[in-house]
């Protein structure tokens, strides 16, 4: 059986040779976020993946481009990837529709520790966007909810309208043994929850910080502060992982592109325990 913690290798004869996959479905979660389903063209099997780990898209004559797959590793397929529109690739990739064809390299990086995580606390930080990488872990742990002790999300976004998985949300908080916490950075009208970064969640949470493993995802400042708030809390520095982001091109450790310090983000991120980032953490060229 496979450890979902253990990275998935590609299967590919040529690692830069694209696998052409159909695209089923496009939902739009917000404003400027949207999910693909996408399934093999040629009707074979979807690739395997670990939560956490990413594919590199490609959207002909436009450009390829790294994003997380964000369904669940156990489920044959399709495979989902949410994407914000920020520029020239993602919002070619906005406008896909169903029957459309992209190019699929991958899976590529490191994954969440779901596997070592069994028997203790969990805590799922997810800023933004970030809530899509963390989502296979979360599958994965409710899975085999009874082999983990507390698990607990925290969701920051920006406005309750750009939450993301929004009726997803609400079949997780019916779980009573599921803590989830979600606050905005701004709100207005009929918005009762919390107001503030999803940092300020962090002191008041219910886990123990003593038998804690922290998975964190979202924009790298966001990450910074909520590893800082953990470690205050007590959770031990080795228990807290994060996944960066860089520009990537290849993924496979040849061009250069996603360096990082003496790392490559694309081999040995895109999760990484927190004390070898450390230092490296919010400068971008290094
Ligand atoms: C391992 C990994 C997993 C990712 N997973 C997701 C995901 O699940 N969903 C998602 O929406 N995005 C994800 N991203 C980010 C995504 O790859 C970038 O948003 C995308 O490359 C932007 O491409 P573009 O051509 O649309 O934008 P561009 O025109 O290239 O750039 C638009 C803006 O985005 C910035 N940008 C471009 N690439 C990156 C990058 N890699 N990291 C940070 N900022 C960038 C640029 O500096 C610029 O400000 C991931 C990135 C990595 C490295
Ligand atoms: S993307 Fe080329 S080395 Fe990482």
């Amino acid at each position: 059986m496979m450890t979902l913690q253990t990275p998935v290798k590609p299967v590919l004869s040529d690692p830069m040779l694209p696998t052409l996959y159909r695209v089923l479905r496009v939902r739009r979660d917000t404003a400027d976020t949207f999910s693909i389903d996408i399934a093999p063209a040629d009707g074979g099997n979807c690739l395997s993946f670990a939560p956490g780990q990413f594919n590199m898209v490609y959207i002909f004559g436009v450009g390829e481009i790294p994003i997380s797959i964000s369904s669940d590793p156990a489920e044959s397929g399709p495979l989902v990837h949410t994407t914000r529109a920020v520029g020239t690739v993602t919002q070619a990739m906005a406008e896909l529709r169903a029957g459309d064809v992209v190019g699929v390299r991958g899976p590529f990086g490191t994954a969440w520790p779901v596997e070592a995580a069994r028997k203790k606390d969990v805590v799922l930080v997810a800023g933004g966007i970030g809530l899509a990488p963390l989502r296979p872990a979360m599958y994965r742990i409710l899975a085999e909810r009874d082999s983990y002790g507390k698990v607990v999300l925290l969701y920051g976004a920006r406005t309750p309208s750009d939450m993301l998985y929004r009726k997803q949300l609400e079949q997780w908080r019916a779980h009573f043994d599921l803590d989830i916490f979600v606050t905005v950075d701004r709100a207005s009208g009929s918005w009762r929850g919390n107001i503030g970064f999803v940092t300020k969640l962090i002191p008041r949470a219910p886990f123990d910080p003593r038998s804690t493993v922290a998975m964190v995802c979202g924009p790298e400042g966001m990450m910074r502060y909520s590893a800082q708030e953990l470690e205050k809390r007590g959770v031990r520095a080795e228990n807290i992982y994060l996944s960066m982001e860089r520009n990537m091109k290849c993924a496979i450790r040849v061009c250069g592109h996603c360096q990082f310090g003496p790392m490559f983000v694309c081999r040995d991120g895109p999760v990484f325990r927190y004390p070898a980032i450390r230092a490296l953490m919010d400068k971008q060229e290094v």
